[in-house]
């Protein structure tokens, strides 16, 4: 196959996809279609990685009782969360809600392998994190085509990493990276949930970008 010509109607679509990948936390239960969540890993597997490394690992949650683990996990660390905000935050860090883990069809665990050999080492030796990176890197790909299927996403880092490895009973190399909920949203929206919510407003491009 020929190299794909980007047309500027496409770049066009691709900056809504951009702009309207939301981070989603209020899903309809309804499941993904049959095949659906190994299409968007598929796709994230092209994701780029140290070394070719491709240290990702996925792990589709589906029995109760893990799921309820994972539950218990995010409901402690999150009082700890609550607990540890400024006091004059803490009412509105409650309002919160910081996870759709009771009505997203869909749990994916991410994993970085920190012992896989592929990619024989190449561009870890200074800096190991970048297998963190590469896993991040995945997420990414996998949550901009799941948007693209009209599919939200929403990323749970309010977890203890020891309790959702051993909940999920993964290999001890593994890095846990991100908790994914996946499912239809209940709405789209342009704005962040925590904008909208006034906890946090999103800075324009310009105040990231140095020059020296
Ligand atoms: C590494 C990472 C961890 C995150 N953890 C959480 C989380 O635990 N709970 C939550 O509600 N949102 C979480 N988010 C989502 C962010 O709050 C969200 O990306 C941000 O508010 C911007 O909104 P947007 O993704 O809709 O643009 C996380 C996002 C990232 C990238």
């Amino acid at each position: 196959m020929s190299a794909p010509r980007f047309s500027p109607a496409f770049r066009e679509q691709l900056q809504a996809l951009f702009a309207w990948r939301r981070d989603v936390r209020a899903f309809r239960t309804d499941p993904l279609p049959a095949g659906l969540l190994d299409e968007l890993v598929a796709t994230a597997c092209l994701a780029p990685s140290v070394g070719l490394s491709q240290p990702w690992r996925f792990v589709e949650v589906t029995e109760p009782g893990r799921r309820a683990a994972i539950r218990a996990n995010f409901e402690a660390a999150n009082a700890a969360a609550l607990a540890a905000q400024a006091h004059h935050r803490q009412a509105a860090y409650a309002r919160l809600k910081l996870a759709g883990l009771d009505e997203a069809p869909c749990h994916l665990a991410v994993f970085a392998d920190a012992g896989t050999t592929q990619g024989h080492g190449l561009g870890r030796r200074t800096m190991p994190e970048a297998v963190d990176y590469s896993a991040v890197l995945a997420i990414h790909t996998l949550w901009l085509a799941a948007r693209a299927a009209d599919v939200g996403v929403g990323w749970v880092s309010i977890l203890d990493p020891a309790g959702v490895a051993a909940a999920l009973d993964v290999p001890e190399s593994w890095h846990f990276v991100g908790y994914l909920c996946i499912g239809y949203p209940q709405a789209e929206q342009e704005t962040p949930t925590l904008e909208t919510a006034g906890w946090e407003h999103r800075r324009p491009a310009g105040s990231f970008l140095l020059r020296r």
